[in-house]
């Protein structure tokens, strides 16, 4: 007989004999299970004759079992569910002795989100982690559908590296010695001969890429050392960095725009049950919080909020001038100076997005200082052709610029820097040979899929977290 996945089951009519194989989420009345497959949120109901199943069996269908069940759709009579399977034969692959399922999540009941992540080999079965990953899934489909379909070419960035691309010095290092044994220092013996570290970024490579194919995008694990316990922050996260050639930051501002909003359409496209499990959820917690901390809107209606909705659009100056003239400053409620020239703090990227506008902001031409050695220099020497996009609940969501082509100036930036020439030699050539304006910018695919999902812990949308003191499993 013909193995069919929960999800497909639903759309076949009554009479057809199936097969279905999954996890028990419960078995009641000695009668009724529900099976979860994975393929959906929802578990199908199964109906057995317990007269004519062998006892031995019946014993071993209990919570977290493996089981297979061939039977004939029928219609259901109970409420919940359309449709339920008569089973014939129930087979049961892998038991689930119920004293230890006692002791971890699989035991059906709400378990809270620390728990949860202490038992991330097994929060895969529960209802929650089943929607955040299968949406995680399906955003990734998206990210390569749409540069697929635009003319993007997909390219595979390096892990390990010998540069510093966001100049931030908060790296991994990649070595082969063992660092008790004193007589092996010196980066000569090391494999590759010298300093190596996880990437922080692909970008500089995509650049490479982009002065050839014109379009490219990378779409791969990222790693930072930082050592910020946030709700926003892992130490190795992915990240999607499209790099354009012949385009400039407001190109790029735009792609930015036109890609977020693709991204959170395709998810109300394709994964409503899952959306809709998941603001039944968000509903609760938030009804849990201080009145004047609850969401305006419900998880659907934020999505759809940003779909709709054009981004605003201020540069560094219009923003700093904005948050000098606020009440909140004025009433010295930031913690963190504003004036011209700071690196915009979370709180006041909140201030801006959740307070003032009440919408996306992209923000661009920030101070040089501020950032990155590569991005390109305005006319006015004192900012960049740098972009931000700033989410709602999120904050940063997408990072990037112009980048500077010019070769006398990108050295000299290099230099101000501190970057040693022989780790980007190969970079600054490309500005030798048929430089062209481009420009790109990178997507924190984690603080996406909190977005998305309504999750406010970047731990819950990564299946493995790797975060300071933490890289268990
Ligand atoms: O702003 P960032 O540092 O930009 C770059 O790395 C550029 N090379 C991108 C480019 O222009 N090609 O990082 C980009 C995005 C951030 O906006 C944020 O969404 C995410 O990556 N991000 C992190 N996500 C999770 N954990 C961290 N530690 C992150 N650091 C950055
Ligand atoms: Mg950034």
């Amino acid at each position: 007989m013909k193995r069919i996945k929960i999800n497909d089951v639903f759309n076949l009519s009554p009479e057809t004999s199936i097969t279905i194989c999954g996890w028990v989420r419960s078995f009641r009345a000695n009668r009724f299970i529900a099976v979860n497959d994975g393929s959906c949120l929802s578990s199908v109901q199964v109906v057995i004759d317990y007269e004519k199943l062998d006892q031995n069996i019946i014993d071993q269908i209990t919570v977290g079992a493996s089981i297979c069940v061939s039977g004939v759709i029928v219609e259901s009579q109970g409420r919940g569910q359309k449709i339920e399977i008569s089973a014939n034969s129930v087979e049961v692959i892998g038991s689930a002795n119920p004293d230890e399922v006692q002791k971890t999540i699989l035991q059906p009941k709400k378990h809270n989100l620390e728990t949860l992540r202490e038992q991330a080999h097994l929060r895969f079965r529960t209802n929650l982690f089943g929607a955040v990953f299968r949406i995680r899934h399906h955003m990734s489909y998206a990210v390569h559908k749409y540069f697929n379909d635009r003319g993007y070419f997909y390219l595979h960035s390096p892990i390990i590296t010998g540069s510093d691309a966001e100049g931030a010095g908060e790296m991994f290092k990649v070595t082969t010695l063992d660092p008790k044994n004193t007589k092996e220092n010196g980066y000569e013996k090391d494999f590759f001969g010298k300093e190596t570290h996880l990437t922080v970024s692909g970008q500089l490579e995509a650049e490479l890429a982009a002065l050839a194919l014109g379009q490219v995008y990378t779409f791969g694990p990222t790693f930072r050392a930082e050592n910020s316990n946030t709700t926003r922050h892992l130490a190795e996260f992915w990240m999607i960095e499209p790099e354009i050639a012949f385009s400039d930051l407001q190109d790029n501002i735009n792609l930015a725009e036109d890609f977020l909003k693709y991204l959170v359409n395709y998810a109300l496209e394709n994964c409503m049950e899952d959306l809709l499990f998941l603001k039944e959820r968000d509903e609760k917690e938030d009804q849990q919080r201080p009145k004047n901390l609850r969401a305006e809107l419900n998880l659907i209606d934020r999505l759809n909020f940003i779909v709709k909705n054009d981004f605003v659009k201020i540069n560094y100056t219009e923003a700093v001038d904005i948050l000098m003239n606020s009440k909140e400053n004025k009433k010295k409620k930031f913690k963190y100076l504003v004036e011209w020239g700071i690196d915009l703090q979370s709180e006041h990227e909140k201030f801006l997005v959740e307070k003032h506008f009440k919408k996306p902001v992209v923000i661009y031409d920030y101070p040089k200082g501020v950032k990155a050695f590569y991005m390109r220099e305005n006319e006015d020497n004192k900012t960049v052709a740098a972009m931000d996009v700033l989410f709602p609940g999120i904050g940063e969501i997408v990072g990037g610029s112009q980048r500077e082509e010019r070769y006398e100036v990108l050295l000299k930036k290099s230099k101000e820097f501190n970057i040693p020439e022989e780790h980007i030699w190969w970079y600054l050539e490309t500005r030798k040979f048929g430089t062209t304006p481009h420009a790109g910018f990178g997507l924190g695919f984690e603080r996406l899929i909190m977005f998305v999902t309504g999750m406010q812990n970047i731990r819950d949308v990564i299946p493995f977290p790797r975060t300071p003191k933490n890289a268990e499993f």
